[in-house]
């Protein structure tokens, strides 16, 4: 059933504090700190236009604590900036009193973006929204905010403050980003058929498992085909390649993937040539011979034409995270190949991420796919059926504040 929420025309935003809280949470270069895409800042800007007579407070995560991703989003407005070609000011705060004096001194038009809204404790955990409504980060903000415009499709999955605590506080609405996903992923709904075929490749290992939980429990992955790291992880599981793969947790990982091999052997399709760099340029070799599984790079064209023969053969297929390092041309093998099958399918085709997103356009292949998504987490969840926090907060807002413009008002005066 299409799901029930209010969208931009459906509230008085012009002249109003809207709090726009975005996922721009972006791959960061380890080494030089730049952002190494754009896509989800791309779709941020789509929403921050169409909300130029308004007062715009941009609001986002970036990274997790402890990780190299944890940074600041000064780097951020400056590129949200340059996608708009116009200001977008920033301020090294969350919630204290510079933060908020910005925000009130934001002119008709203007854009201001708040620093990594995980610096402060409680958007690192999840709440139930009675309680989102009662952190201090949503109480002072909503102070300083006339209304909120959810469009975090990506951390939809997330109970954080700022997803789940504002929808009955202030009037709340989608933003362009949620509308689109949620409409294209209802019309795919419609015309899902088996068998599913997911593919996953990329370096999360723990997310990777955990979709493939969850896409297991609800029939949503007949055959998971897997490359990346994650693919490494496995094939250590199976005793096909020795020493270590390097990540965080490895045994733990390990034994998770083995078990859910025992469960089901048939299930996984696991690659049976890799590439690594040798002698400057690209080698492929079975996963025995693989000295270090850090100079993996790549499947080998053996596992291509394998994995392409599953995915051309999918009722509905679902890609995420790239196979290798596509980013250098002698390792963008899998990558290329794989989104090329899945461009060819006659199955329903939904990609995930931003990395691969990124990777269907410098192919130019982009409109061959039915659904191309940003969310990584978030879209898995949901194609597992289960519920997203962020949409129920705005089925509860459509309910709260879907009435016309000046009964609203009065409302809000009332919460
Ligand atoms: C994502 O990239 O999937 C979202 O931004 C959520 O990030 P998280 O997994 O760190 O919560």
């Amino acid at each position: 059933m299409p799901i029930k929420l209010l969208t931009l025309e459906d509230l008085e935003l012009e002249g109003r504090r809207v709090f726009l809280r975005v996922d721009i949470n972006t791959p960061i270069h380890p080494e030089t700190g730049a952002l190494m895409e754009r896509t989800r800042l791309e779709e941020a800007a789509l929403t921050v236009k169409d909300l130029s007579k308004s007062k715009v407070v941009v609001a986002s995560h970036q990274g997790r604590v402890g990780r190299s991703d944890y940074t600041s989003l000064e780097a951020h407005a400056r590129a949200l900036g340059e996608i708009l070609g116009r200001e977008v000011s920033f301020v090294p705060d969350v919630f204290g009193p510079e933060a908020l004096s910005r925000i009130d001194s934001l002119g008709d038009g203007g854009v201001l973006m708040l620093d990594n809204l995980r610096f402060t404790a409680e958007e690192n955990q999840e709440y139930v929204p009675g309680e989102a409504e009662r952190t201090f980060l949503v109480k002072r903000l909503r102070e300083h905010v006339d209304a909120c415009v959810l469009d975090a499709f990506s951390t939809a999955h997330r109970a954080s403050p700022t997803v789940v605590g504002f929808a009955g506080l202030v009037p709340t609405c989608a933003g362009r980003t949620v509308g689109r996903e949620l409409r294209m992923l209802d019309r795919i709904a419609t015309v899902e058929k088996g068998p599913y075929v997911t593919v996953l490749g990329g370096a999360k290992v723990n997310d990777r498992l955990e979709a493939i939980d969850a896409l297991i429990a609800n029939g949503r992955a007949d055959r998971v085909l897997l490359s990346g790291v994650v693919g490494l992880v496995f094939l250590k599981a199976a005793g096909k390649l020795r020493g270590d793969v390097g990540v965080d947790k490895e045994q733990a990982l390990v034994v998770r993937a083995r078990r859910l091999m025992d469960d089901d052997a048939d299930r996984f399709v696991l690659p049976s040539d890799l590439a690594v760099r040798a002698e400057g340029g690209r080698k492929e070799v079975e996963p025995s011979q693989v000295a270090s599984a850090s100079q993996v790079l790549d499947i080998g064209s053996k596992s291509v034409d394998r994995f392409a023969h599953y995915i051309k053969g999918a009722g509905t297929v679902f890609m995420s995270g790239p196979p290798g390092a596509f980013e250098w041309e002698e390792f963008s093998v899998g990558t290329e190949g794989l989104l090329r099958a899945m461009a060819s399918s006659l199955g329903t085709t939904i990609i995930s991420g931003g990395h691969l997103s990124t990777a269907l356009r410098k192919y130019g292949i982009h409109d061959q796919i039915d659904h191309i998504s940003t969310a990584g987490g978030a879209l898995v969840q949901y194609l597992a059926g289960k519920r997203l926090p962020l949409v129920d907060a705005l089925e509860r807002a459509a309910e709260k504040w879907g009435r016309p413009p000046h009964e609203q008002n009065r409302q809000q005066e009332a919460a």
